[in-house]
């Protein structure tokens, strides 16, 4: 008998690990690595928020809060729901926890059960399809369209009378997406027509928006469905918050008392100095928000300009979160200088790594081949040297 569970012989090995150890063996080799394939904002967090977490430890909030979070933080949250949304959720419809991570993963632990589906887009965000794996469900994926969305047809077409939770990410990592109005509410109408599945709606790219757009929550759109919505958010990316490990979800009072009942038996409450540095975020001011969106995208605009003359490359324009997905199809069945043929985006992205020094993630990793994830949370210098160094590498590709 094995001393590891079976649960997580479910569990793929990651695609990037490979990638990751490439990189790590090269830095150590003193080559300058350019990460692209980083996940959190490059900004520091604001010092006001700083300020409140110092305030936090020096008043002794030390202690643990409720399981659930503080009251305070859940005000705090339910605020900005209203606020921001136009939203309204009772503090028992809210929980707090380590991190938009710990939501998902209290959520589908507490729901699902074994043969339980969950619909899981793609690309979809690395964890999502391990998570459902962990909670005993099984993730059944979908191929988005050209645009990297999700259509009414495309997720009716997978909807079975196994199906719990639908998986929606706007906007999108790693594909940049944002949902319309109208596209979410012509999902919402296929949602309508099966009162047994919900969706999973993980709003935590809301504020990394480009262009002027405004992104609303499938729960805005559809509030007759609300009951049936369970919002995922949190600060990590929009207030460049990630050490913090503050993450939230808002949804049916049955769901969240299942949640909290296995967070209490688990990590109990989330960081106490954490969330009273959060509920500053939440609550101080917010031109913070605005500010760190328009260096995103001035980056986002710089590295489309750079990638795109490369006629190997076509990018798709990220709409919001700090992604560009960019389909590298083109250079599939070219060789490398060193006579290796590319033949999927692991091969590309290795190239990368080891022929332009940069980072980046295949799109493998998030279910979609022919693709590779640029993460523009660096600085413009970086940005540019690493996009320039990708051009001048594909051009050697014959
Ligand atoms: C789509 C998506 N959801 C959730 C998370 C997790 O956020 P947190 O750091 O708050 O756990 C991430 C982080 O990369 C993400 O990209």
């Amino acid at each position: 008998m094995s001393i590891l569970s079976t649960k997580l012989s479910r569990l793929k090995p990651s695609v990037t690990l490979l990638l990751n150890q490439k990189a790590k063996s090269l830095i150590k080799e003193g080559i300058d690595i350019i990460p692209f394939g980083v996940g959190e904002p490059d900004f520091d967090t604001p010092d006001n928020v700083k300020i409140a977490g110092i305030g936090a430890i020096v008043d002794g909030q030390t202690k643990y809060t409720n399981a659930d979070g503080s009251i305070e933080m859940k005000k705090a949250i339910q605020l900005k729901f209203k606020r921001e949304n136009n939203l309204d959720y009772n503090l028992n419809e809210i929980i707090v926890s380590t991190g938009a991570k710990q939501v998902i993963y209290n959520l589908f632990v507490a729901t699902l059960d074994a043969g339980d589906e969950v619909i899981v887009p793609a690309p979809y965000w690395v964890s999502y399809p391990d998570m459902v794996l962990l909670g005993g469900g099984e993730p059944v994926f979908v191929n988005c369209d050209k645009n990297l969305k999700l259509t009414p047809q495309l997720l009716e077409d997978k909807i079975t009378s196994k199906t719990k939770w639908v998986i929606l990410n706007s906007p999108g990592n790693p594909s940049g997406v944002c949902y319309s109005d109208q596209e979410l509410r012509a999902l919402a109408d296929v949602v309508a027509k099966y009162p047994h599945i919900h969706v999973m709606s993980d709003e935590i790219y809301e504020h990394i928006v480009f262009d002027g757009l405004k992104v609303k929550s499938i729960a805005q759109v559809a509030p007759e469905l609300k009951q049936r919505i369970f919002i995922v958010n949190g600060v990590s990316k929009s207030y460049a918050m990630t050490g913090w490990r503050i993450g939230y979800g808002a949804g049916d009072e049955k769901i969240i008392k299942a949640m909290v009942m296995i967070q209490s038996q688990s990590t109990s409450s989330p960081c106490s100095i954490s969330q009273a540095a959060s509920i500053e975020a939440l609550e101080g001011p917010q031109d913070v928000l605005k500010k760190n969106a328009a260096v995103f995208q001035a980056r986002r605009d710089e590295a489309m300009r750079l990638l795109n003359a490369s006629p190997l490359l076509e990018v798709t324009k990220a709409q919001g979160s700090f992604y560009l997905f960019v389909d590298m199809q083109k250079a599939i069945g070219k060789k490398t200088p060193s006579g290796k043929e590319i033949k999927n985006s692991d091969d590309f992205s290795l190239f990368l790594i080891e022929e332009a020094n940069v980072a980046v993630v295949p799109g493998s990793a998030f279910g979609y081949e022919g693709f590779f994830r640029l993460s523009f949370a660096t600085s413009m210098e970086e940005l540019r040297e690493g996009c320039n160094r990708i051009v001048t590498s594909c051009n050697k590709l014959s």
